[in-house]
């Protein structure tokens, strides 16, 4: 069999900033507490009211696309991670598909939170390993400002918009997903969810009138959680495929925050300068903090160069992927 190996990669920011001086004129928060504790100094948003998640993943697939020179026809399937569909359903993948024009695709959303774009791409890869597909595209895409709280300083700090793709063919030789390790916890006590809107918690004008349609996060039991999860995942699939961190020209980590991030590299035993971070410009994008990554780095990528991809969160889920670029 063959492995999946990332062809094009394409990616949507939205032109609008919100920086750490625009926060501090909406909630009770300073540009050096947000940088020290985060990382971040500005975010995107998406302020076009009349476009969402789905708008975003079709621009970053139509990227892709172009760059590799494959017509929207010839993709099989279309992978869509994200926690901020345009609706519940139908599922933004459907969108996309009708928007670039993929025929004859079929395709379906993954739910993973900021594991989602990990999850996507080894499912991704499922598909072209076992030759039932040929050319897959999978999507992280999240209109984040959609559910945060901006009367909240402590979550709307954290988040941006955006969106990333890649275009997933049959490797020629050695290079492409070689392993993946993912888990899930469920039991998280509701430290990272947005209440309402499902069917546990339909809307209602109580749900309206107690924000339950925002995200809620108890920051502090996340933190530790992800700090743990991501450095222990990562350790994991080292010791599994026997690398040593010599052996790792890129460690493309979740951009939740600066100080898991470093407690990542610091286990792996990883210097900074091979660690892809661009917390600072984007905050947290969700299911395209990772694409996103490859798509500012990919021309510092060299063909073969051994990639750690991991990420950490809502669910909670997380995992960590080995590949060869
Ligand atoms: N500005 C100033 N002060 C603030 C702010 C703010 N924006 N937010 C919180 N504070 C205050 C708190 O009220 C608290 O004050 P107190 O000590 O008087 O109670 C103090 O700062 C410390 O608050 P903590 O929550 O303990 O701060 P912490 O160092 O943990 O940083 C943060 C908070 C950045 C949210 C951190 O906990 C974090 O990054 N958590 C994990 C996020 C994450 O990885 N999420 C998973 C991915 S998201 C997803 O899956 C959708």
């Amino acid at each position: 069999t063959k492995r999946a190996g990332i062809t094009a990669v394409g990616h949507f920011l939205p032109e609008d900033k919100l920086t750490n001086s625009d926060l501090e004129k909406m909630v009770d928060t300073n540009d050096e507490w947000i940088r020290t504790r985060t990382g971040i100094k500005e975010r995107r948003i998406l302020k076009d009211k009349d476009k969402a998640t789905a708008f975003m993943g079709a621009e970053a697939a139509r990227e892709a696309l172009e760059q590799r020179g494959v017509d929207a026809e010839e993709i099989d399937v279309i992978i869509m991670a994200t926690v901020t569909p345009d609706y519940l359903f139908p599922a933004t993948a459907c969108l996309v598909q009708e928007a670039i024009g993929a025929s004859n695709a079929y395709g379906f959303d993954l739910s993973a939170a900021c594991s989602g774009f990990l999850y996507a791409l080894s499912t991704g890869a499922n598909f072209i390993e076992s030759g039932q597909a040929r050319k897959v595209l999978v999507i992280g895409s999240d209109k984040m400002s959609s559910i945060v709280d901006y009367s909240d300083r402590s979550t709307c700090i954290l988040f941006g918009d955006g969106a990333g793709a890649v275009l997933l063919e049959a490797s020629e030789d050695e290079t492409g997903i070689i392993d993946y390790i993912h888990h899930t916890e469920g039991d998280t006590n509701g430290a990272l969810c947005q209440p309402a809107g499902g069917s546990m918690n339909p809307a209602s004008e109580d749900t309206v009138a107690n924000r339950l349609h925002f995200i809620k996060q108890d920051g502090r039991a996340v933190f530790k959680k992800a700090t743990v999860g991501m450095a222990d995942v990562v350790a994991e699939i080292m010791e599994e495929n026997n690398l040593a961190a010599d052996d790792v020209a890129w460690l493309v980590p979740h951009q939740a925050n600066l100080r898991i991030i470093d407690a990542t590299a610091n286990r792996m035993g990883l210097d900074r300068e091979k660690v892809m971070v661009n917390i600072d410009r984007y905050g947290n994008t969700t299911a395209a903090t990772i694409p996103l990554c490859l798509y500012d780095w990919k021309d510092q990528l060299n063909h073969g160069d051994n990639l750690i991809l991991a990420a950490f969160g809502g669910g909670y889920t997380w995992g960590s992927i080995y590949m060869k670029w």
